[in-house]
């Protein structure tokens, strides 16, 4: 049987009060097993972001819970709870949030020194060459394009082997051949190392290459699409070896 490496149980996220509350997640019970790839998908304000936020622990839910890696983040105190994002996951967000100040490689190597480790050069290296940025090693993030401060986040996601990878819109400011890279990186990172991935998208090109595609509207899951869903939009845009195996396409499956 798969392993849950995040359970999320009756999320709710209420922002504001009065005329300005906004429920921005409203009850989602959801999972994603160890070694899957998920793309999560829905209209503008449906409540994908604060998703991610919630289940990676970087913002509390008003109700439910989320347990990542057999951990209740609700039961960890602000410590404890860092060292887990630190130690188990991984983040790619749009705004990239790279440290100004320190190179391409710092960057990358940034988490593992906040563990109180000095990972040999050749480590960042590779993480870097494996997103194609091994030439920007000393670049700062004003040197690089969007799309290269991207992928560096992507590398500093990586580098800590995080039991899961949260990725809001990692293609979103990327050209097509950049966003291939990215998204077969991810990939491999499921297939390869049994990780587990979970990518905010509104592209169904970036969604064919997961496992299982989540909708979200007005913060509940509306639907879920399973394997041979995916496997055919993945025959679509028609990227060879890229649908997932014995993929005819089934009916939708309600996930609520
Ligand atoms: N910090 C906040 N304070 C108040 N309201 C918020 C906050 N964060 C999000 N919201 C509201 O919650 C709802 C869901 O926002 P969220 O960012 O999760 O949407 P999203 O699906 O990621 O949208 P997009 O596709 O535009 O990124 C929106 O209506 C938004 O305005
Ligand atoms: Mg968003």
């Amino acid at each position: 049987m798969t392993t849950q490496t995040v359970i999320l149980t009756g999320l709710r996220a209420v922002y504001g009060t009065g005329s300005r509350r906004v429920t921005a997640l409203d009850g989602v019970t959801t999972s994603f097993g160890s070694g899957t790839f998920t793309a999560v998908m829905g209209p503008s304000g449906s409540g994908k972001s604060t998703l991610l936020h919630c289940a990676a622990g970087l913002d509390r839910p008003t109700e439910g819970t989320v347990t990542v890696d057999g951990t209740r983040l609700d039961e960890l105190g602000e410590d404890d709870l860092t060292r887990l994002r630190r130690d188990r996951i991984g983040f790619v967000f749009q705004a990239f949030n790279l440290v100004s100040t320190l190179t391409a490689a710092q960057n990358v190597e940034l988490p593992l020194r906040l563990a109180g480790r000095r990972p040999p050069a050749r480590e960042v290296t590779a993480a870097l060459a494996a997103v194609g940025l091994a030439g920007r090693a000393r670049h700062r993030p004003s040197e690089l394009s969007g799309g290269e401060q991207q992928r560096v986040a992507l590398a500093r996601a990586l580098i800590t082997r995080p039991a899961v990878v949260f990725a809001d819109e990692p293609t979103g400011a990327l050209d097509s051949g950049t966003s291939r890279q990215v998204l077969r990186l991810l990939r491999t990172l499921v297939d390869d190392h049994g990780q587990t991935v979970v990518m905010v998208t509104h592209d169904p090109t970036a969604a064919a290459y997961a496992d299982r595609v989540l909708l979200l509207a007005d913060g509940r899951l509306a639907d879920e699409l399973t394997g041979g869903i995916t496997a055919a939009v993945a025959a679509l845009v028609a990227e060879p070896g890229l649908a997932p195996a014995g993929g005819s396409p089934q009916p939708a499956e309600r996930s609520c």
